[in-house]
């Protein structure tokens, strides 16, 4: 693992049984919520995450923070396979990822003061910082945020929606980690309020050096902070690439139909884009298609794509990884002059 680099998994996966009986429980399947996803992550880099709801984005995240525990696979945060660390090992190797939720409303404890929340992490390791110095470090952090310090004594509902997320990233940020995971972050604001919050979070990303892996389910989000994307479709990672690859040059079918779906802010761009419909739902991930997952719903598929599960790889006509045995670029959103 390069220097650089400060998180990469290899073949990370996540099964969560699907057992029957009330007394004597037995396993009769799996529903593969992450199934093999490799990624890396560089220093003060943002990786961007995107598919729809039930891709597995959520649990991923959980896995790269240490929320759920893998089905197989490794986690490696600078060097360290997190899955094999126990004990105060394993809790000193955590603090350097964190994680910032979608919903501020409900992540934030009702009955505790924003600095007991913010501080919280500081008794839980204790020795990150002595007692006496706790309350001048989350008075640091409101700062650093951009919220009040004089309002550390208040509670979570006297903050608007963007000050509440603002105050689950202080917390974030209360172990200095050097990773942050963030689960659709912005998802639950206003579209003013969200730009607000990724601009907090990118000044950030430069004052502290961080690297982030930024969730969405929509690609036009990740787009303003992203400097690749992984795409995902049922625990699997189909395309990833530099955000210019992804947006101007996707060569899996899966993300040229998010694409045609993403709005389009720049009005000369509107009504140049091809309207890809996707067909059918998406199919459990407990009896995911053989092959090919997106077989399904591709206006492609051929029988070799239910005979052959498609590596996520370079391909002739893919400049960057593309797991589709025909991968080729499709201008989805044409420029006009
Ligand atoms: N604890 C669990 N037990 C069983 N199945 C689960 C569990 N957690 C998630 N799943 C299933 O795993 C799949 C992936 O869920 P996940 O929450 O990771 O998706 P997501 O991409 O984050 O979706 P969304 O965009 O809606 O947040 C779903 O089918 C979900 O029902
Ligand atoms: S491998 Fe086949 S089914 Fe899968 S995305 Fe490519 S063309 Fe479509
Ligand atoms: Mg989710």
């Amino acid at each position: 693992m390069s220097d650089d680099i400060v998180l990469q998994t290899k073949g990370l996966k996540k099964h969560f049984p699907i057992t029957r009986g009330i007394v004597f429980q037995s396993k009769v399947g799996a529903v593969q919520a992450v199934d093999g996803v490799d990624l890396e992550l560089k220093r003060g880099e943002t990786l961007g995450i995107v598919g729809e709801s039930g891709c597995g984005k959520s649990t991923l995240a959980r896995l790269l923070v240490g929320l759920e525990t893998p089905t197989s696979g490794s986690i490696n945060v600078r060097g360290q396979d997190m899955t094999k660390l126990r004990g105060s090992e394993l809790r000193r190797a955590r603090r350097n990822i964190q994680m910032v939720l979608q919903d501020p409303y409900t992540s934030l404890n009702p009955r505790m003061t924003v600095g007991d929340i913010i501080g919280e992490p500081f008794e839980i390791h204790t020795d990150v910082a002595p007692k006496s110095d706790r309350k001048r470090r989350v008075r640091d952090l409101l700062d650093l945020v951009g919220l009040n310090p004089d309002h550390i004594n208040r509670y979570p509902h006297q903050f608007s929606g963007g000050q509440r997320q603002r105050i689950g990233i202080a917390r974030a940020l209360a172990l200095r980690p050097e990773i942050i995971v963030c689960d659709e972050p912005v998802s639950a604001l206003d579209v003013s309020i969200q730009a607000q919050v990724i601009n907090l979070l990118e000044q950030l990303q430069d004052e502290l050096g961080l690297s982030y892996i930024f969730i969405a389910h929509d690609l036009s989000v990740v787009r303003h902070i992203a400097d690749r994307v992984s795409v995902m479709y049922l625990g699997r990672v189909v395309e990833t690439g530099r955000d210019l690859e992804i947006y101007e040059q996707p060569t899996h079918p899966y993300t040229q139909a998010l694409l045609s779906a993403v709005p389009v802010p720049d009005p000369t761009l509107r009504g140049h884009r091809d309207q890809i419909v996707l067909e059918g739902d998406v199919p459990s991930p407990a009896n995911p298609p053989s092959g090919c997952r997106f077989r399904t719903r591709c206006w492609k598929a051929q029988q070799k794509c239910a005979d052959e599960d498609p590596m996520l790889t370079l391909r002739p006509k893919s400049a960057h990884p593309s797991a589709c045995h025909f991968a080729e670029v499709r201008d989805v959103v044409h420029a006009v002059d």
